[in-house]
C-alpha cells in the first residue's frame, strides 16, 4: 500500500508530480492567459474587492502566506494570511469588500472552521481551498476549489502543501485577470511556470540521494534554522515545521532579515542553516544573512536557482533548483521535505505518526 516506500510520507513526497498534474489539469488556458476554476464570483464583486484573507493553520497557513504575496503582486489587492486560531474579523474592514479564503487540506480543522464562522457572521464572502470532497468546510462556504492532491496519510503535509500553493496560484491568476490587474502575458508566464512545476519537482526528487547524504552529514545538529525572504519566507517556516514535526529536533524558520534581531544569538557551528536562494526571494539580500551566519561558523545549505551560480559559491552545500520564476521557492521546499524526512529516518522516528500529533485537528 506504501507502493514500495518505507513510509507514506516518502511516498507522498514522490507523488507530488502526479498530484500537481491533477491539480492543474484542465485549469490552464494558456492561449488567453487565464485560469479556469469554474468559480461563481461576479466580476463586479472582484473589482470592488479591497482585501483577501487566507485563514488557515500549520502548513496550510504557510500556503496562505505564499498566496498572499502572489495576490498582492498579481491581483493588486491587499492580502494576508491569518492564523485561524487568532482570527478576528475586525480592523474596520468592509465585509462586502473582503474575501475570506479558508485553506485546509482536511476541511475539518476546528480552528479554521471557527474562524470561518466569524467571517461569515461579519458578512464576508467565503471560499474554501481543500483536498477533501464532502468535508465540513465545503458546506460552510459559498464556493470551493479542490486541490485534487489525492489522499494524504502521513501526518506531515507534503503533497497537499504543493498542490495548495499551485491552486492558490491559479486563483491569483483567476482573480487578477477578472480584475484586469494582470496582463495576459504576465499571467501566461505564471501559468507556464505552473505547467513546468511537476517536471521541476521531479528533477528535485531525482536528486534525493544528494539530500540523503547531506542529512547524514548534518543529522547531529543542535538545532536547524531556515531562512528566506519574500516567497522564500513561507518556505523557510514550512521547512522548519516539517523538520520539527517529524524529527523532534529544534527547528525554526525566519524571514532572513529577522535573524540579526535576535535569533542570531542561537547560531553556532552546530546549527546548520538552510537558506532559500532562488527567484522570488531577493536572494542577494539573503546572501548577506548567509555571510552573517557563516562568520559564526554555521554550515549553510542553500537551495539555489540554476541561474544563480554566484550564490552557490557562498554556501557549503548547494541544492540546485530548476528555473521556474515565482514558483522556484515551492520547488526548493521539496528539498526541505526530503531533508526532514531523511533526518527523521536516520533518527528512527515514527515518521507517519509523529508523537502528540493527529492528521486532522478537530478540537480548538
Ligand atoms: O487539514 P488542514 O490543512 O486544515 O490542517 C492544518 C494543520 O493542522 C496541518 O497543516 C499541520 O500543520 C500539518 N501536520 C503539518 O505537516
Amino acid at each position: 500500500e506504501k507502493g514500495g516506500y518505507e513510509h507514506y510520507m516518502l511516498k507522498e513526497i514522490h507523488e507530488q508530480p502526479t498530484a500537481l498534474r491533477q491539480t492543474i489539469s484542465g485549469r490552464i488556458d494558456e492561449m488567453n492567459g487565464e485560469a479556469d476554476l469554474e468559480l461563481d464570483l461576479p466580476t463586479e464583486y472582484l473589482n470592488s474587492l479591497e482585501e483577501v484573507q487566507f485563514v488557515a493553520c500549520g502548513t496550510s497557513y504557510h500556503a496562505g502566506l505564499y498566496a498572499a504575496k502572489l495576490f498582492e503582486e498579481y491581483a493588486d489587492v491587499r492580502a494576508s494570511a491569518e492564523i485561524a486560531s487568532e482570527y478576528e474579523f475586525d480592523g474596520g474592514r468592509d465585509p462586502w469588500r473582503t474575501l475570506v479564503v479558508a485553506v485546509t487540506q482536511s476541511g475539518e480543522t476546528a480552528d479554521t472552521l471557527s474562524a470561518l464562522q466569524r467571517a461569515k457572521r461579519a458578512g464576508a464572502k467565503t471560499l474554501a481551498v481543500t483536498n477533501t470532497l464532502g468535508s465540513t468546510v465545503t458546506r460552510e462556504v459559498e464556493d470551493t476549489v479542490f486541490i485534487r492532491a489525492g489522499p494524504e496519510i502521513g501526518v506531515a503535509a507534503t503533497k497537499t502543501f504543493c498542490s495548495q500553493v499551485a491552486t492558490l496560484a491559479l486563483l491569483t491568476v483567476y482573480v487578477g485577470r477578472q480584475r484586469g490587474t494582470v496582463s495576459s502575458s504576465e499571467a501566461r508566464e505564471l501559468l507556464s511556470d505552473l505547467r513546468g512545476l511537476p517536471g521541476a519537482v521531479q528533477q528535485v526528487l531525482d536528486r534525493e540521494e544528494q539530500v540523503r547524504v547531506a542529512a547524514e552529514e548534518y543529522v547531529d545538529g543542535d538545532a536547524f534554522f531556515f531562512i528566506g525572504r519574500r516567497l522564500g519566507a513561507p518556505v523557510a517556516l514550512e521547512g522548519a515545521l516539517k523538520l520539527k514535526e517529524i524529527s523532534y529536533d529544534h527547528a525554526e524558520g525566519f524571514p532572513s532579515g529577522e535573524l540579526k534581531h535576535g535569533p542570531l544569538a542561537l547560531v553556532t557551528p552546530e546549527t546548520p542553516v538552510l537558506a532559500v536562494l532562488t527567484e522570488g526571494t531577493n536572494a542577494e539580500e539573503t546572501l548577506n544573512n548567509v555571510k552573517e551566519v557563516e562568520s559564526r561558523g554555521a554550515p549553510v545549505i542553500g537551495c539555489v536557482s540554476e541561474g544563480m551560480d554566484d550564490a552557490g559559491k557562498f554556501v557549503d552545500e548547494v541544492f540546485e533548483v530548476p528555473e521556474l520564476g515565482e514558483l522556484e521557492p515551492l520547488v526548493a521546499n521539496v528539498y526541505f521535505q526530503l531533508f526532514s524526512y531523511h533526518v527523521a529516518n536516520l533518527k528512527g522516528r515514527s515518521i507517519d505518526k509523529p508523537r502528540n500529533l493527529a492528521k486532522s485537528v478537530t478540537v480548538e
